[in-house]
């Protein structure tokens, strides 16, 4: 730009001659030798060749001058702009001085005035990076002013600088009395904003706040819409149309949909394409600097908060703001504004909006004088609005403006599927070039599992989940390895208390000795047994294995899963030794997709091959039979852990361990993560990837795709290696991640069968029609094989028919749905398994002592413990009825969220399979 120096002003003026503007600029470059900055005007008065109060009054023209040929100012009337560097200071800065500091509170405004000086920032990992390089007539720090906030960046002369500072009172002051001067900063403002995304990835804290608080979403290249399928097309020509008036727009879509690239794209090809583009999250919109977000159930203040970020307050009016604030309506001038999740607007602010759509003007809270701007409305919402209105929630008013013009619907990504092979690709793509990763293919099963999942948080989902494996990617291509899917836990706001909060607890995670020294007492116990099943005596009284198997150890697992979900899994042995083996010998392969994908129904049918074993060879009497059932899970473990790596037996493949997940689903413990800080928070993924100290997870999990209990075993190195501390292990009420599914998982139909059916077996075992039939059996074990198969079997048909019949009018796939009930049994199932372990806890962990005598050549039969047969079916049959009604609570809520919860109401057809298991398992407990 133009900018007339100092000197010029003092030869047209005539107040000083040539020669002594040249004897001060040499002056001022000998002293720039020696590292000293002198502004020119302040070298001729020390040189005596100008008074002070002469050098203040040209300076004082100079920057009005100035002022006039700027942005900024150019519009504003002379009175104004005398009365802007009335309030200014002229300040002269040397080369390489920094001026603002990031992080800094604010104190001044700067307009330079020569010289030029270069803003950068400094991320979180040391990178410094420029945003920009600043000359005459641009300005600078009012983003910190304007919020409140810390400063966003650094500013850093590049060479000598002259600059009017204006301070935090006097700019306080121009903003609330100088409308155009507000005006003039929000376009500067939000110019910053429309910056490209490369930049905003290396966006501070602060300025990340900032954009959320103002711009969840600006863009600085046209956003995109990806795909090729008639939808998409569709919502294209709708876009088109949209843009082509000024009129407000409504856009549907479930959340994660890309309402916001609609949104975009509708501003970028109207005619307001050159103005700002904001937009807010009604719902969790922020106060700015004191405050972070109001709290869920204060409407008075989320009213104020959503009233302050749309309108504006003034200075002082909000206790808990104290600064003043522009509104978006403001800031946004000749621009597009858009509201996310609309229905979450308090009922006066609605009321506020509908006026300002109407008249185009509004007043900041705590103003006087009503503020012009011409905004395009772009509202999106998640929620059917019409029964919003129906139920008093939403403005009727409002809904038909916004209804009576445009409205447009994003559709899910599950009835798009056709375009998820384009969009995985963009984002990859995206995602590279973000973290500087050249991956330039995908393996097919890697598709396969993207295209056979719902996507139930849609684009974001799918984006977080590519994000996150492009950065775990080791090689140039995405292999199943490096995808984590998962579905987004829903209702988090349930009863639960992290007992990470406890030191304690969390020591006891964060601490080496954990899980490892429990390791080693388990391993010590597993030799024994395995030494005594071989070496010892096969007499079942005398053998100690026996007791410790199946009457303490089975027992207290189960009761462990109920109350630590799969810990077990974290002390077992069997997983240790693996976890070793891999490390120091394996060969650290890949897991073929054919273990991953079908690994779970293996896993099932070895359960039902340890089931029907241990009754054919009635093993909990046998010591040899039980040695070789610990050698079973053992030998494949260890052999699997010198090919592949991590432990794929116990994630995968272990029939215990899916008997224990199983279980754990039940549990009052829960290993999550909040998943907002690992989707944008987390680079490093130490959780699942692992840290120079600490192994990763060793089940190829991670605590953000966590949203049951089934495969997490609780072995803490997630919360060892996690820096943001985000793994919370959570008390809670049991239950709900028995509901919370989108697609019942065919395997779990199969699980249940099989544990079921062992437990018709069991319950027949003690009849004496059994009895009667088995004396009459040349061959029992054929007869015990057939009863076997007859009881899983009829159990697999029980839960196909009845989960018909209850699960009829549910209109998701018919051969799918049935499959559903095998959820609403699980508690039944789990705690018939915890009544029958009772049993064995009593009687057969009772003898331990007296067994252990018997081996050692003792007599400690008194140490037996025992409870009377009535009691413990006592305690049995009260198990069941507790059993019956968790049951039908997950019953209940399983249909809530398949049939319209309104209408539903429990029937007869709805609970007859529960009582009927019941009434089966009480019978089997007192036949017993
Ligand atoms: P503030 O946050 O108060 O202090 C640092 C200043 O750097 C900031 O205000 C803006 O004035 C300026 N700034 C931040 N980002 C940019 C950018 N991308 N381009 C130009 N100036 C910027």
């Amino acid at each position: 730009m133009a900018f007339k120096k100092i000197g010029a002003y003092l030869v047209e003026g005539q107040t000083c001659d040539q020669q002594a503007i040249q004897a001060a600029v040499e002056k001022q470059t000998t002293l720039g030798h020696e590292g000293i900055y002198k502004p020119i005007g302040q070298i001729i008065v020390e040189n005596g060749d100008l008074t002070p109060s002469v050098l203040h009054s040209i300076l004082q023209k100079q920057g009005e001058d100035l002022l006039r040929s700027v942005e900024l100012f150019k519009n504003l009337p002379q009175e104004l702009i005398e009365k802007i560097c009335g309030v200014a200071e002229y300040q002269a800065f040397p080369k390489d001085k920094t001026i603002i500091h990031q992080g800094d509170q604010a104190d001044s405004f700067y307009q330079i005035i020569s010289g030029s000086a270069r803003v950068f920032r400094v991320s979180d990992d040391g990178v410094n990076v420029t945003l920009n390089t600043l000359e005459p007539g641009d300005s600078f720090g009012e983003m910190a002013l304007l919020t409140g906030e810390p400063r966003s960046a650094s500013v850093k002369t590049q060479e000598a600088c002259g600059l009017l500072v204006i301070s935090k009172e006097a700019f306080d002051k121009l903003a609330s009395e100088i409308p155009e001067f507000s005006l003039a900063l929000s376009k500067i403002l939000s110019s910053r904003l429309n910056r490209g995304g490369v930049e905003l990835v290396h966006a501070s804290a602060t300025e990340k706040a900032y954009q959320r608080f103002i711009s969840k979403q600006s863009y600085g290249i046209e956003p995109k819409l990806i795909g090729r399928s008639r939808v998409v097309k569709q919502l294209q020509d709708e876009i088109k149309a949209a843009a082509k008036n000024d009129r407000a727009v409504l856009i549907l879509g479930e959340s994660g949909t890309e309402k916001s690239d609609v949104a975009g794209l509708i501003h970028w090809k109207s005619k307001r394409k050159e103005g700002p583009f904001l937009s807010v999250d009604v719902q969790t919109v922020s106060l700015g600097r004191s405050v972070d977000r109001p709290r869920k159930h204060d409407p008075i203040r989320l009213e104020l908060a959503q009233s302050s970020a749309l309108f504006g307050h003034a200075k002082g009016t909000l206790s808990f703001a104290p600064e003043r604030r522009l509104g978006l309506f403001q800031i946004g001038d000749g621009g597009t504004v858009v509201l996310e999740n609309v229905e979450h607007l308090t009922k006066s602010v609605q009321t506020k909006l509908v006026d300002y759509i109407q008249h185009g003007q509004f007043k900041p809270i705590g103003e006087q004088t009503s503020i012009h701007s011409s905004i395009r409305i772009i509202v999106t919402s998640s929620v059917d609005l019409n029964q919003e209105v129906l139920d008093g929630r939403f403005n009727k008013h409002l809904f038909e403006i916004l209804g009576g013009s445009h409205t447009l619907t994003v559709p899910p990504l599950r009835n798009r599927k056709k375009d998820l092979r384009q969009l995985a690709e963009h984002l990859v793509e995206y995602h590279s070039r973000q973290t500087a990763k050249s991956i330039v293919g995908i393996d097919l099963s890697v598709y396969k599992s993207i295209m056979a999942y719902d996507w139930p948080g849609n684009t974001d989902e799918l984006s977080a989940v590519i994000r996150r494996a492009v950065n775990l990617a080791q090689s140039n291509r995405l292999t199943p390895e490096d995808i984590l899917i998962g579905t987004a836990p829903r209702g988090t706001d349930r009863l639960s208390f992290n007992l990470l909060k406890v030191d304690r607890i969390r020591r006891l995670f964060q601490s080496s000795a954990f899980p490892n020294s429990a390791q080693l007492a388990t391993a010590f116990f597993f030799v024994l047994i395995v030494y005594l099943g071989f070496f010892g005596t096969q007499t079942p009284d005398n053998n100690v294995s026996l007791e410790l198997t199946w009457g303490l150890w089975e027992p207290l697992v189960i009761l462990s899963c109920i109350l630590a979900a799969r810990i077990w899994c974290a002390v077992c042995p069997v997983g240790a030794s693996s976890s070793l083996i891999s490390h120091k010998y394996g060969l650290n392969r890949n897991v073929p997709s054919f273990i991953r994908n079908y690994g779970g129904y293996l896993a099932v049918a070895g359960l039902g091959a340890i089931f029907w074993s241990e009754v054919v060879f009635n093993m909990p009497f046998s010591p040899r039979a039980t040695a070789i059932l610990i050698l079973s899970i053992t030998v494949p473990a260890v052999m699997l852990a010198l090919v592949y790596r991590r432990r794929v037996w116990c994630r995968f493949l272990c029939p215990l361990g899916k008997l224990v997940g199983f279980l754990s689903r039940c549990s009052i413990l829960e290993l999550r993560a909040n998943q907002n800080i690992c989707n944008n928070d987390c680079m490093e993924n130490s959780c699942y990837v692992g840290s120079e100290y600490q192994a990763g997870c060793p089940v190829f999990e991670a605590p953000f795709v966590l949203h049951n209990n089934q495969d997490c075993i609780l072995c803490g190195n997630c919360v060892k290696n996690c820096a943001n501390q985000v793994p919370v292990l959570n008390l809670r009420v049991p239950g709900q991640e028995l509901w919370t599914f989108r697609k019942p998982d065919l395997t779990m139909a199969f699980l249940v069968s099989i544990i079921m059916g062992t437990q018709f077996f069991r319950g027949l075992e003690k009849t004496d029609y059994f009895h009667k039939y088995t004396a009459a059996q040349n061959q029992e074990w054929i007869f015990y094989s057939v009863i076997f198969v007859l009881s899983t079997s009829f159990a697999f048909l029980f839960i196909k028919t009845a989960g018909k019949v209850i699960f009829g009018s549910v209109k998701t796939s018919s051969r799918v749905t049935p499959n559903l009930l095998a959820y609403a049994l699980v508690p039944m199932v789990v705690i018939f398994e915890l009544s029958f372990h009772f049993e064995r806890l009593i009687s057969r962990g009772g003898q331990f002592f007296p067994t252990l005598g018997r081996q050692l050549g003792v007599d400690w039969d008194f140490l037996m413990v025992s409870m009377s047969p009535w009691w413990i079916t006592f305690h049995q049959i009260a198990f069941i009825l507790v059993g019956v009604f968790a049951s039908r609570a997950v019953l209940k809520n399983i249909l809530r969220l398949h049939e319209d919860p309104s209408k539903l109401r429990l029937s007869f057809r709805h609970q007859w399979p529960l009582l009927l298991l019941a009434a089966v398992y009480i019978y089997l407990f007192w036949a017993g």
